[in-house]
């Protein structure tokens, strides 16, 4: 059994649709324990550094303008293979190629407003974590 942590944020249409509850019951029921949460307002420089990774793609400006648009929730998940499993309980990146019973799925808009982040990887999942949470905020 490999216990691993994982990132996340309900983005800024989970919020303003306050839809961040229904969100967290289905990440719960997927097994996963939510071991901290905080809501924060992203700024410019956060949002940007959290996806650097994505600074030449074409639509950049656009993922900082909507991550900086309303107020968002990290979110540091644990469980069993919690990267995968919550990857799989997200559904796809474009919601038109999700599985039903996915967040993504049950809830995003579009491709660009699709509710949830949730890290790729265990090595960046601690980055992602480490951004946002320090070790004392993180209680499991
Ligand atoms: P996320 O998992 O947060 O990582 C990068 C994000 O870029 C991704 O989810 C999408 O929300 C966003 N994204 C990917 N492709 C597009 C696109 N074509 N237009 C707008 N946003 C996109």
């Amino acid at each position: 059994m490999t216990i691993q942590r994982t990132f996340s944020i309900l983005k800024p249409d989970a919020t303003r649709r306050n839809i961040t509850g229904a969100v967290n019951a289905m990440i719960e029921a997927a097994g996963l324990r939510i071991v901290a949460q905080k809501r924060i307002q992203m700024t410019q420089a956060q949002a940007e550094t959290f996806y650097a990774v994505h600074s030449e793609r074409p639509f950049f400006g656009e993922l900082v303008e909507f991550m900086t648009s309303a107020p968002v929730v990290v979110q540091v998940l644990e469980g069993e293979n919690a990267v995968l499993a919550h990857r799989d309980v997200m559904g796809a990146t474009n919601p038109a190629n999700a599985e039903e019973g996915t967040i993504r799925k049950v809830h995003a808009l579009s491709v660009g407003e699709n509710t949830v982040h949730g890290s790729d990887s265990e090595e960046n999942a601690a980055i992602e974590i480490a951004q946002f949470f320090s070790g004392n905020e993180i209680v499991g």
